[in-house]
């Protein structure tokens, strides 16, 4: 299948990854080629550790390389299914949305990896919303065997069974959800975070401290501090502010501690500081 990717940054790069070594030919697009060449070398490093490990061979690696082909510009695109990963922004995926309507065939699938934003929303901004679905995939792409597919209002049934085939076939379990904010995923996950850091914030306890409760108390591979840096601090602000708004609950009201380190540009691992620092 060829498939487009608009966004080369972590969880767009994660998917080329897994959809390219499952032998589909993917266009990586981000706003510039020094971002898609920032992209397809982190993968180069992903897939590298992988032949390290014995976990590939030499040439799967180098066949999954040449399966990626960077795409800087989306004009008249020939694929059958477009994944939309790019910042977690509602006017942003919008904008992309609507090039996407204008430059792909019209029946292929539009897909958003989006972690929170209504996929109704963003299907209303093309002129056919039963091709519009959520694929929503968990970092580290290569490593997370779940995918969210969320249908919108109006998605059709041959969207769902063509995103859900492609999730089976990419080693991924798909677990389909409704469309309210955050969904399944980060309805559950980012309380969780944004209550750790309120802890942190009112001096309960140390970020080591929440961290080693939960990682030996209830068996999480990462704390919620260290999973809020890896995820990115400003992507769980997005999603904080869109389950705030989108159900008007204060109990989903982001810790001022968030707001204040994403406004100080600590924003976890991709700036080199969070709630720790790297
Ligand atoms: N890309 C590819 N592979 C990776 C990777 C990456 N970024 N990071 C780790 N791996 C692989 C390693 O190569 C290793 O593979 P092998 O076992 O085959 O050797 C394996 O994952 C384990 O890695 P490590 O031994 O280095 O480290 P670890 O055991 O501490 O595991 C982890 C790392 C898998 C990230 C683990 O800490 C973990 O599961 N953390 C929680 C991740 C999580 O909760 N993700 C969901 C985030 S929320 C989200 O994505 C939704 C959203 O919308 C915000």
């Amino acid at each position: 299948m060829e498939i487009l990717i608009v966004g080369a940054g972590q969880m767009g790069a994660g998917i080329a990854q897994v959809a390219a070594q499952h032998g589909h030919t993917v266009l990586l697009n981000d706003r510039d080629n020094e971002l898609i060449e920032r992209g397809i070398a982190v993968i180069r490093k992903n897939l590298d550790r992988a032949v390290e490990k014995s976990r590939i061979t030499k040439a799967e690696r180098d066949n999954a390389l040449a399966n990626i082909c960077a795409t800087p510009h989306l004009t008249n695109v020939e694929v059958e299914v477009a994944i939309e990963a790019v910042t977690e922004d509602l006017t942003t995926k919008r904008a992309i949305f609507e090039v996407l309507d204008q430059q792909t065939r019209p029946e292929a699938v539009l897909a958003s990896n989006t972690s929170s934003i209504s996929i109704t929303a963003l299907a209303a901004v093309t002129r056919c919303a039963p091709r519009v679905i959520g694929m929503h995939f968990m970092n580290p792409v290569p490593v997370m065997p779940l995918v969210e597919i969320i249908r919108g209002l109006e998605t059709s049934g041959e969207t769902f069974d063509t995103v859900k085939a492609l999730a089976v076939q990419l080693g991924k379990t798909p677990v389909e959800t409704r469309d309210f904010p955050g969904f399944v995923a980060n309805r559950v996950l980012m309380p969780m975070i944004n209550e750790a850091i309120y802890a942190l914030y009112e001096g309960v306890a140390s970020a080591e401290a929440i961290d080693t409760v939960m990682k030996l108390g209830a068996n999480h591979p990462m704390g919620p501090l260290e999973l809020a840096d890896f995820i990115g601090l400003d992507t769980c602000l997005a999603i904080m502010n869109v389950l705030h708004e989108g159900f008007g609950d204060s109990k989903y009201r982001p810790c001022p501690l968030l707001r204040q380190y994403v406004a100080a540009g600590r924003l976890g691992r991709k700036s080199g500081r969070g709630f720790y620092e790297y």
